[in-house]
């Protein structure tokens, strides 16, 4: 098994717009410390697509929000575009996060009362961009994913698909250097799902390096590379392909072959090969459920926790301004 102890991929190495080394993060909670990541190693290098995958609570989201300057690691070094950014303070990382990280999250996390554009403009409030320099690049952006007609609707007057359009094109209104997606289609149908994922395809192409965790290897395979985690640490870290030849090796049904190494009893011609979950998750399940609310803590280096998820980023940009 080719695992991240092989190194990462060529082209990463060349220009790597991230480099993580030895990162851990370690929460205390009452007298337990929770190791969420456990010294990970991870470069990812320009216009690369990659997901990031792993059963639930096996680091992803401590993961994202490291990479996304959301949270600092309790030890290890964050290299982005060549700068240290693990040792940063507030301040400066809230500025980091505003102009060089686009944000998509599952539940959307737009702003209720205001329009598309105003939701769109928002990030470049917080950078200090003029008003009519904001307006042309917000519509741009709403263009860019298809909703130039939907610009002054309200997010309760638009679909599931629609929202995470508007989300989309808020991260990307700052031109950032990567775009990160924490399960982006967890909260759409398949149809929908198909359409958000087309888009990525479409940025992708158009030169932005994405980011995405994902429960589902549908999303996944649109993805160049799969990074797989297990209790805080990287599994493996793959070329798609590679990792579905892997993976369906690994999760190669039994046939009638097989059966002579199979337990009395077991019976190829029946065995249920429907469902079988890879993801901690149950596979009846299509719909990621929302992650419930965790209570405040912080972790070992005394760093306060990141206050709500997504808003963290605005708020923190204006709050320090
Ligand atoms: N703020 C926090 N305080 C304490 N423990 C935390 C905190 N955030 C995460 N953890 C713990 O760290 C571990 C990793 O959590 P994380 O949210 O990164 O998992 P995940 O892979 O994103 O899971 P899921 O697929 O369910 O979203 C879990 O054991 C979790 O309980
Ligand atoms: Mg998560």
């Amino acid at each position: 098994m080719r695992t991240a102890q092989n190194g990462p991929s060529p082209s990463a190495t060349e220009q790597a717009i991230i480099r993580l080394q030895q990162i851990r993060k370690i929460y205390k909670v009452g007298v337990e410390r929770i190791h969420a990541l456990a010294g990970v190693d991870l470069e990812i290098g320009a216009n690369e697509y990659v997901a990031i995958m792993g059963a639930s609570g096996s680091g992803k989201s401590t993961m994202l929000n490291i990479l996304g300057c959301l949270d600092r690691p309790t030890s290890g070094k964050y290299l982005l575009d060549g700068q240290l950014v693990s040792r940063m303070g507030s301040g400066a990382l809230a500025q980091v996060r505003n102009d060089r990280i686009g944000f998509v999250f599952q539940s959307f996390e737009l702003m209720a009362r205001a329009s598309a554009l105003k939701n769109v403009e928002l990030p470049l409030i917080y950078s200090n961009v003029g008003w009519w320099s904001r307006r042309k690049r917000a519509i741009h952006a709403l263009e860019r994913v298809g909703l130039g007609d939907r610009m002054s609707h309200r997010p309760n007057q638009l679909s599931g698909g629609q929202k995470q359009r508007v989300a989309v094109a808020r991260a990307l209104v700052t031109n950032p250097s990567i775009l990160l997606a924490d399960e982006p289609t967890g909260n759409l149908d398949s149809k929908t799902t198909v359409e958000i994922l087309a888009l990525f395809d479409q940025l992708h192409r158009e030169g932005q390096t994405i980011i995405i965790v994902t429960h589902e290897e549908e999303v996944a395979a649109h993805t160049q590379r799969i990074v797989r985690m297990r209790d805080g640490q990287i599994e493996s870290d793959l070329p798609v392909q590679e990792d579905k030849d892997q993976h369906s090796q690994e999760r190669r049904i039994p046939t009638s072959d097989d059966v002579s190494d199979a337990p009395s009893g077991f019976d190829a011609d029946n065995f249920d090969n429907e469902r079988i979950p890879d993801n901690g998750r149950p596979a009846t399940t299509t719909q990621a459920p929302e992650p419930e609310p965790r209570s405040p803590q912080s972790d070992e280096a005394g760093h306060e926790p990141t206050p709500t998820p997504a808003r963290a980023r605005w708020a923190s940009r204006g709050a320090s301004r």
